[in-house]
């Protein structure tokens, strides 16, 4: 029998994949997430949606966004990001057709709640030749000075790229060119977000490794047109942690929320859905400028802490046994996981058939389904 989450966010049935277009609009937080409503498997792409007080408990809302139009014919409506202007809600999302394969569109809300796409949708309708590949997706839109920003992912010459436009109104948007290409991964940059962080900036992406996904993170500098990053860091290597995306909260935390499941996974037999958000996670800098990803304040409330004293722990599944040098984590599909490094302080979060782990106060952390 399949369990659900206490405190964390699954769709009542269906499967689902990355988190979309997070904000926090009118006081509420719009979580919107990749959606198939027919199936626990992948399929045609919605946008789900739901909302939420506090960031813990999620009311699942109506469809977002359905395939209805001819130039989303083929995946359907792929991974985006919202963005607020004059009181309404812009979501943009990457569109895939037959005729005109993967595109950029946009959709608008008064109320957040009934969302309408713009007529002269898609607002990108060609990836920029000689500098990308019909791989050309997830907008990530942001402020910028006085216009704003959109990146995207691609690959091109066997490197993932992030590619720039810019917009005054969210409806023209003009292409500046390669905000930053990667030396060291050669596959398709998935859901790229860019933002301020302390005095740095960072710029992360979903990679694709052979038989395995992580979530990158670099921090480093922004001068308006180019991304230099000066360093790489992984600060989740769980198995299951996917798709992040940050957005702003309207008293200025930088909140990070992904897809908790993975591509691989077979749902327990009876499960009516498929996938599921982790907790949020505020993301801050240390004082090395190392980053750290940990639990918001009202998800502080479940957190257990582990003693260091190798004793073994059953979680839902999941095995766990924590002493000063390391941490190691089988689940019981016999998912192996081990950290090595000092260990001061190792805390998890439990819930139904999956488990949070923070070491350090969120420097290293593994993400795993036991059930
Ligand atoms: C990442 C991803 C995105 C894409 C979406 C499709 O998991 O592959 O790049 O927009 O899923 O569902």
């Amino acid at each position: 029998m399949d369990k659900r989450f206490q405190y964390h966010f699954e769709p009542g049935k269906g499967w689902m994949n990355d988190p979309n277009g997070l904000i926090q609009y009118r006081g509420i937080y719009h979580a919107f997430f990749q959606y198939n409503p027919y199936d626990i498997k992948w399929g045609p792409m919605h946008w789900g949606h739901a909302t939420s007080s506090d960031l813990l408990h999620w009311q699942e809302q109506e469809i977002a966004l359905s395939p209805t139009e001819d130039y989303e014919d083929e995946g359907g409506c792929f991974s985006g990001s919202a963005i607020e202007k004059d009181g309404k809600l812009y979501l943009f999302y990457t569109s895939v057709s037959h005729a005109l394969g993967q595109t950029q569109s946009l959709a608008i809300s008064e109320d957040g709640v009934t969302f309408t796409k713009y007529e002269h949708n898609p607002i990108i309708r060609n990836f920029p030749v000689g500098d990308a590949t019909k791989d050309f997706r997830d907008p990530k839109v942001f402020a910028y000075g006085n216009e704003y920003r959109m990146i995207l992912g691609t690959i091109y010459g066997g490197c993932g790229r992030v590619l720039q436009y810019r917009s005054k109104d969210l409806t023209q948007w003009d292409y500046m060119g390669v905000l930053y290409e990667s030396s060291d991964y050669h596959d398709v940059i998935e859901c790229p977000d860019l933002f301020p962080l302390q005095d740095k900036w960072v710029l992360l992406y979903s990679r694709i490794e052979p038989g395995d996904r992580h979530v990158q993170f670099l921090i480093g500098d922004f001068d308006g047109e180019r991304f230099v990053p000066s360093s790489a860091q992984l600060p989740e290597m769980g198995p299951q942690f996917y798709a992040s995306q940050t957005f702003l909260s309207e008293d200025n935390r930088r909140i990070l929320i992904s897809w908790f499941y993975d591509w691989i996974r077979q749902p327990v037999p009876g499960s009516p859905s498929a996938g599921a958000l982790t907790i949020p996670r505020e993301v801050s800098l240390d004082e090395t400028e190392d980053l750290c990803l940990y639990p918001v304040d009202s998800a502080k409330q479940f957190l257990e802490e582990l003693p260091l004293d190798s004793s073994v722990h059953q979680k839902v599944g999941v095995q766990l046994c924590a002493s000063p040098d390391c941490v190691q984590m089988i689940s019981q599909h016999a998912t192996s996981q081990c950290y090595q490094g000092p260990v001061e302080k190792v805390e998890i979060l439990t819930d139904a058939k999956a488990v949070e782990v923070f070491i350090n106060n969120g420097h290293h952390n593994y993400s795993i389904w036991g059930h």
